[in-house]
C-alpha cells in the first residue's frame, strides 16, 4: 500500500460517515498516533417517525449522530457548537479521561452547559482503550436523540484477538418519544409518579415493521453466507434495559465496554443503557432473511413500559428483499436467567491488574424512595405510591444537581454552599435491604437530599459494594462511573454477605457500567488514580433525575503526571 493510502482511507471514512453507519474492516482509518478533529453542531431538525413530524435535537442534523472514529492512543478534538435554544453538553461515555476531567461532559459536574450560540472544544486522548464506546448529551434528557458511537481501533500493526470479520456494523439501541425530551423530564418530575413509556424502541433510529408507519423505517444488515460479521452493539436507550437477539444465529461476545472478553456464545444478550458489546455473528444459516430484535428487560414490579420489540433484518445476499423473515425470540420481559447467563460468561481476555489489597471498602445501597407530598394539588403532582413523590438515592441520599460546576468549584477551593464532602461510606442504618422496606409509605421511605461528594486520596484502592434495595421495587440498576473502568469482581442475588460472596480476582470483566442484579449486589474495584470530580449514577435517566447519583472527588497526587491541569480557557460559564 502506498504510504498516503491510510490518509486517503481516513478521508473516505470521514466523508462516508454521513451516509453510513458501517465501514468495511479493510477501510480502517489506520494511522500512527494522531489527532482526530470533529465538528459537532447541536442542531434542531424536523424528522418524521411513526407518522408524526417533530423537532428533535441532533448533532449535525443526524439521527443517530456521527461516529467518532479513532485509534488507540489518538487525541480527539471535538468542537461542539450549540445552535439550539436549549443548554447542551456532550459526554464521552467510557472514555477514561486521564488527566482531562474538564472534558468529561456531565452538566454541573465537570462543566456548566454550553449555552445557545456558544461552543466548547473537548480535547482528550484515548489512553489504553480500544473497542466500542458511545457519546451522548449529558444535560436533562437530551440524550434521547443526541447520541452516537465511538469506535477506537487497535494501534498500527495490532490485530483483533479474533479472525478479522468480513465487515463491521454499528447497532445502536434507542428509545424514541413523540414528546420533546426536555419536556418529558419536566412532566415526569412535575407529576411525581413514574415516567411515560417510550413511543417506540429503535435500532439505529429505526423502529421497524412492528410499529405504525415503520414498515420501511427498518435497519438492515446485508450479509454473505459463510462470512462472519462484527456487530458493535450500543445501548443508548434512556430508561430501559434491553435484550437483543438475531433469529437462528449465535452471538459470540468478544468485548464489553471497550475491553476484550474471552469469547462466549449466547442466543440473546441483555445490554443496559450505557453498555457496549461487540459480538461476532457467523452467517451460517440457509440463505434467507432473519429478524434482529430488541425488546425490554424490565425487572421492576408494577411499571408500565412499551412491550413491542424493534425489528431489523440480517439479510443474506440472494434473498428476495420483501420475502418472509424468520422471527427472533426474545426472552420474557423479566427474563433474569438470560441476564445472568451473559454476566456469568463475561471474563476479561487479558488478566487485568485487579487490586488485591483494599484501602477503602465502601457499601452503597441503590434504590427508589417515596417522598412526602408537599403539594396542594396531590392529584397533579404526587402520583407516586400512596400519594407520595417518587425519588431515588444512594445510601438513602438523593443527589441534588448544583447549578454551578462542581469541578470548577472544587478546583478553585470555592466549596461554600454548593456541595459537601460527607457522602457516607455505608448506609446510616443497616436493615434487610432487599426485603425489609416495611411498607412503601412516605414516612419510612424518605431520602435525605443533598449535593454530597466523597473525597478519595490519589491512588486509593477502592472496593465498592453496590446493593439493590426493595423500597418501592427491586430492580436491575445500570450503575455507571465516569473517568474509570472497574473490575466487576462479584455479584449475586439477595443481601450481600461477605462470608458467602465468591470474588473473581483473576479475570473479572473490566467495565464502566454494571447492571447490578435485581434484588442483588455487585462488587467492583478500582484504583482512584485519575484526579477530578467523577459522577457515578444509574444510567436509567429517570433514576438519575430522581437522585440516584453521587460524585467522587479524587485528589491530585504528586507531580504533573498525577495532577489535573488547569481548565481550558473556553470552559462554559453558568
Ligand atoms: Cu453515559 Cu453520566 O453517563
Amino acid at each position: 500500500m502506498p504510504n498516503w493510502a491510510p490518509q486517503l482511507l481516513l478521508l473516505l471514512a470521514f466523508l462516508s460517515y454521513k451516509t453510513t453507519l458501517h465501514v468495511a474492516a479493510k477501510q480502517w482509518p489506520v494511522l500512527g498516533r494522531s489527532t482526530r478533529f470533529y465538528d459537532f453542531k447541536v442542531q434542531t431538525r424536523r424528522i418524521t417517525k411513526l407518522c408524526e413530524t417533530k423537532n428533535v435535537v441532533t448533532i449535525n442534523g443526524m439521527f443517530p449522530g456521527p461516529v467518532v472514529y479513532a485509534q488507540e492512543g489518538d487525541r480527539v478534538i471535538v468542537k461542539v457548537t450549540n445552535e439550539t435554544p436549549h443548554n447542551a453538553t456532550i459526554h464521552w461515555h467510557g472514555v477514561r479521561q486521564k488527566l482531562s476531567c474538564w472534558f468529561d461532559g456531565p452538566a454541573y459536574i465537570t462543566q456548566c452547559p454550553i449555552q445557545t450560540g456558544h461552543s466548547f472544544v473537548y480535547n482528550f486522548t484515548l489512553v489504553n482503550q480500544k473497542g466500542t464506546l458511545l457519546w451522548h448529551a449529558h444535560f436533562s434528557w437530551l440524550r434521547a436523540t443526541v447520541y452516537g458511537a465511538i469506535i477506537i481501533y487497535p494501534k498500527n500493526g495490532v490485530h483483533y484477538p479474533f479472525k478479522p470479520p468480513r465487515a463491521e456494523h454499528i447497532i445502536i439501541l434507542g428509545e424514541y418519544w413523540l414528546k420533546d425530551a426536555i419536556e418529558l423530564e419536566k412532566a415526569t418530575l412535575a407529576g411525581g409518579g413514574p415516567t411515560f413509556p417510550a413511543d417506540a424502541y429503535t435500532i439505529n433510529g429505526r423502529p421497524g415493521p412492528n410499529y405504525n408507519c415503520s414498515a420501511n423505517d427498518v435497519y438492515k444488515i446485508h450479509v454473505v453466507a459463510g462470512k462472519t460479521y462484527l456487530l458493535r452493539i450500543i445501548n443508548a436507550a434512556l430508561n430501559t434495559e434491553h435484550f437483543f437477539t438475531i433469529a437462528n444465529h449465535k452471538l459470540t461476545i468478544v468485548e464489553a465496554d471497550a475491553e476484550y472478553t474471552k469469547p462466549f456464545s449466547v442466543d440473546r444478550l441483555m445490554i443496559a443503557p450505557g453498555q457496549t458489546m461487540n459480538v461476532l455473528v457467523k452467517a451460517d444459516q440457509p440463505i434467507g432473511k432473519y429478524s434482529m430484535a430488541m425488546g425490554p428487560y424490565m425487572s421492576a414490579r408494577n411499571v408500565s413500559f412499551r412491550k413491542t420489540p424493534a425489528i431489523g433484518f440480517f439479510q443474506y445476499k440472494g434473498t428476495t428483499p420483501n420475502g418472509f423473515a424468520f422471527s427472533a425470540q426474545l426472552p420474557s420481559f423479566n427474563g433474569n436467567f438470560s441476564v445472568m447467563r451473559v454476566m456469568d460468561g463475561l471474563r476479561s481476555l487479558n488478566t487485568n491488574k485487579v487490586p488485591l489489597e483494599i484501602d477503602r471498602n465502601l457499601f452503597f445501597t441503590i434504590g427508589l424512595n417515596v417522598e412526602k407530598c408537599h403539594s396542594s394539588n396531590p392529584k397533579k403532582s404526587c402520583r407516586g405510591p400512596h400519594g407520595g413523590v417518587l425519588a431515588a438515592s444512594i445510601n438513602n441520599i438523593s443527589f441534588i444537581s448544583p447549578n454551578i460546576s462542581l469541578l470548577q468549584n472544587y478546583y478553585y477551593n470555592a466549596i461554600i454552599g454548593h456541595f459537601t464532602e460527607d457522602f457516607p461510606a455505608a448506609p446510616s442504618k443497616p436493615y434487610d435491604f432487599v426485603n425489609g422496606a416495611p411498607n412503601n409509605s412516605p414516612n419510612d421511605t424518605q431520602s435525605v437530599r443533598g449535593t454530597r461528594t466523597m473525597v478519595l486520596e490519589y491512588g486509593t484502592r477502592v472496593q465498592l459494594i453496590l446493593q439493590d434495595t426493595g423500597t418501592v421495587t427491586t430492580e436491575n440498576h445500570p450503575i455507571h462511573l465516569h473517568g474509570y473502568s472497574f473490575h466487576v469482581v462479584g455479584y449475586g442475588t439477595g443481601n450481600y454477605n461477605p462470608n458467602k460472596a465468591k470474588l473473581n480476582l483473576v479475570d473479572p470483566p473490566y467495565m464502566n457500567t454494571i447492571g447490578v442484579p435485581v434484588g442483588g449486589w455487585a462488587v467492583i474495584r478500582f484504583v482512584a488514580d485519575n484526579p477530578g470530580v467523577w459522577f457515578m449514577h444509574c444510567h436509567l435517566e429517570i433514576h438519575m433525575s430522581w437522585g440516584l447519583s453521587m460524585a467522587f472527588i479524587v485528589k491530585n497526587g504528586k507531580g504533573a503526571s498525577e495532577t489535573l491541569p488547569p481548565p481550558p480557557a473556553d470552559l462554559p460559564r453558568c
